[in-house]
């Protein structure tokens, strides 16, 4: 087990590049199970959530040949082998297994996903759009049972606006025999994504990125290629941590309409923002002023930034409030944050941010993926050394964090625990 210690107080200058979306990636290769043929995915990150999902294809008996950053898989001798627990476990978007085994078996038994606890997360949008597409669904001993006949396709009106439940329910239906409209669905990049895969797989999908999306069933989907797109949420990672402790850092690889929110929110700041061909050049002129924000469902702020946020906040002058309306309890960063020296307080779900504040190094742990993201730039600030715990939740996610800010010129590596360490971190 390891630790990432990190000496702050280094301008970050130099480019770095942003790596193939996990969200997208997560569900890209569940959907390859979809077809009858090989599915080629270029540009996929190198983060433990792409390899678990990587040896759930192969427990299923799908084989998996990994050349550099693209993947292969070959679907063929595939069966619906139960996949109750274990690597299920790791992560959330093994729930994609559901979809894609239904859409392609009629049955699937999966256990209930795991992934960063960020408040309640239920599924229960994804269960009735399966079981308006004619599946049986049931929960037994903690693994969800889908079976159907055969799936038709449906009318589905989400009661809540879902990224996981649109991708799984466009995951059931693009085999479904008819016409499936999925209403009041999610707009995410990763949503079009997927559907762009589908399609070149030979699926009938309209009206991604809106909110109603209509899908033709068809009978069989075949292999292709396909590439990714690139990772909104660590491009948004990078860019806060440019805003907080850059002089000049160009976040490369970049679809910059797909960060409209973060960057307006940062020129609210007084931070300088160059958009180019798939680039972005980021300059912070100090001092920053405070800024308040709520997350929303996409274009809205990304509740995946809103903790890499709360960081760079220490440092704005005056106070800022962060509301995160689609996890009220994703709040864990904070009390980290405050044995650094920040000043937060919680007040009826929203955050409130004095600053500037000068953060001091101290030891933290990473509750999540995004907590982990907001330790690290927080490190970067601070007077001293910062030892973050919980490695395992970031490597989940970013690809390479330590090369990538070294790079940048940050004194950041990473220790070996020792047994005591270990033990103070598993009772914490
Ligand atoms: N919700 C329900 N019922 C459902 C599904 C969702 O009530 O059946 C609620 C959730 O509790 C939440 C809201 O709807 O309040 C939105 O949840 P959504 O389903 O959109 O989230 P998700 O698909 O489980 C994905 C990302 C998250 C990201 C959210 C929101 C993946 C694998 N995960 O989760 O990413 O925060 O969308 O954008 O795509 C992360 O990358 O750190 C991360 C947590």
């Amino acid at each position: 087990m390891q630790k990432m210690l990190i000496e702050g107080g280094h301008l970050l200058n130099g480019k770095v590049r942003i790596s193939g979306a996990k969200n997208s990636a997560v569900a890209l290769l569940p959907a390859a199970i979809l077809a009858d043929s090989d599915v080629a995915i270029e540009g996929l990150p190198e983060i433990s959530d792409v390899y678990t999902l990587g040896d759930l294809l192969e427990e299923i008996g799908g084989k998996v040949a990994w050349d550099g950053q693209t993947v292969h898989i070959n679907p063929e001798n595939m069966v619906s082998m139960p996949l109750p627990n274990g690597k299920v476990k790791k992560l959330r978007a093994s729930y994609y297994f559901m979809g894609a085994m239904l859409g392609k078996f009629n049955k699937a038994v999966i256990g209930l996903p795991g992934g960063c606890y960020l408040g309640p997360r239920p599924i229960d949008q994804h269960i009735k759009g399966f079981e308006a597409l004619g599946a049986e669904v049931t929960n037994e001993q903690g693994a969800i049972y889908l079976r159907a006949k055969e799936l038709r396709g449906a009318r589905i009106y989400l009661d809540v606006v879902s990224v996981g439940a649109t991708i799984n329910i466009m995951l059931a239906a693009v085999k479904a025999k008819g016409k499936t409209i999925i209403e009041n669905a999610a707009k995410e990049p990763e949503i079009i994504d997927v559907a762009t895969l589908l399609t070149n797989m030979g699926a009938k999908i309209k009206g991604v990125g809106t909110d109603v999306i209509r899908i033709e069933g068809v009978e069989t989907l075949h292999g292709c290629r396909h590439t990714i797109i690139p990772d909104r949420i660590e491009a948004g990672t990078y860019t806060i941590a440019a805003a907080a402790q850059g002089k000049e850092v160009i976040i490369d690889n970049v679809i910059s309409q797909h960060l409209e929110s973060l960057l307006a929110k940062l020129r609210e700041m007084g931070v300088s923002i160059e958009e180019s061909d798939e680039q972005l050049l980021i300059r912070p002129k100090n001092p920053l002023k405070s800024v308040d924000l709520k997350t929303l469902v996409y274009p809205g702020f990304p509740t995946d930034l809103q903790q890499p946020f709360t960081s760079l906040l220490t440092k704005a002058v005056n106070t800022g409030v962060i509301t995160d309306t689609i996890y009220s309890a994703r709040l864990k960063h904070i009390d980290e944050l405050r044995r650094m020296n920040a000043i937060i307080k919680v007040e009826g779900g929203s955050a409130i941010i004095s600053g500037p504040v000068q953060l001091q190094g101290a030891r933290v742990k990473a509750t999540d993926l995004r907590a982990g993201a907001s330790l690290i730039i927080a490190g970067l600030m601070a007077n001293g050394i910062t030892e973050i715990t919980g490695l395992e939740h970031i490597d989940r996610g970013y690809e390479k964090v330590t090369e990538k800010l070294l790079n940048l010129g940050a004194n950041v590596w990473r220790e070996e625990m020792t047994e005591k360490e270990i033990v103070q971190f598993q009772n914490s």
